[in-house]
């Protein structure tokens, strides 16, 4: 399963990008705005750090300007994918900008249903949001087995990439769930290298090592 960031806190992508095992990155206004910079700046930063997909948001509402800001961010850089949420217009705007070859990260995918029409429309990945189906009381890695399922049942070209990732054990679960990609915040990527028994473990090695000539 590929592993990506879901940040625009640039120190944290180069720390996570420096352990090699971050395939993309994915961002979203609520996200840059935290950050306090410049949109295009920030994804154009993130570009140079990690060589991978890398989802920029689109946030018209109307066709017609859906389907140019997606053609102006997709501009940006050969990597970038245009984020467009799950509606009948940013459908209808999948449709016209994937055939042109940009790459679509539907974005706010909370059922199977939802996925089906993205990957029709010609998405090259889907955003169910885990976390957000949960907090609503509904199970949000029974919507990416089911996407997963039906993606593999009509060998639907379209990425599963799970999103609204809360904690390590999701990202587990994720992986149980043939879900293609996770997204996930830096510090659960952080929390995933941890466990007590590894730090007992290098403990001992290490007063052991002691005992004997370096090598
Ligand atoms: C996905 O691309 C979104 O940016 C993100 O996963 C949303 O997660 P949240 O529910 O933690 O805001």
């Amino acid at each position: 399963m590929k592993i990506f960031l879901d940040t625009a806190n640039i120190d944290d992508i180069r720390r996570g990008a420096a352990m090699g095992v971050v395939d993309g990155v994915t961002t979203n206004p609520t996200l840059v705005a935290r950050e306090g910079v410049d949109y295009k700046a920030r994804v154009l930063e993130i570009c140079s750090v990690v060589d991978g997909p890398i989802s920029a948001e689109c946030i018209s509402t109307e066709l017609e300007a859906l389907v140019s800001e997606a053609r102006r961010v997709a501009a940006w850089h050969p990597n970038i994918a245009v984020k467009i949420p799950m509606t009948e217009v940013g459908l209808a705007a999948i449709k016209r900008v994937s055939a042109e070859g940009i790459r679509v990260n539907t974005t706010l995918i909370f059922s199977a249903n939802q996925a089906l029409l993205a990957a029709k429309a010609g998405a090259a990945f889907v955003s169910p949001f885990v976390g957000r189906l949960n907090d609503a009381g509904h199970d949000g890695m029974d919507v990416i087995r089911e996407i997963v399922q039906v993606f593999d049942t009509y060998q639907l070209d379209c990425e599963v990439l799970a999103a609204s990732i809360r904690g390590p054990r999701d990202v587990t679960e994720a992986a149980l769930a043939g879900s293609h990609i996770a997204t996930i915040p830096p510090a659960v990527l952080f929390q995933m290298v941890n466990h007590p028994l590894t730090d007992k473990g290098i403990e001992i090695f290490l007063a052991d090592a002691k005992k004997y000539a370096p090598v």
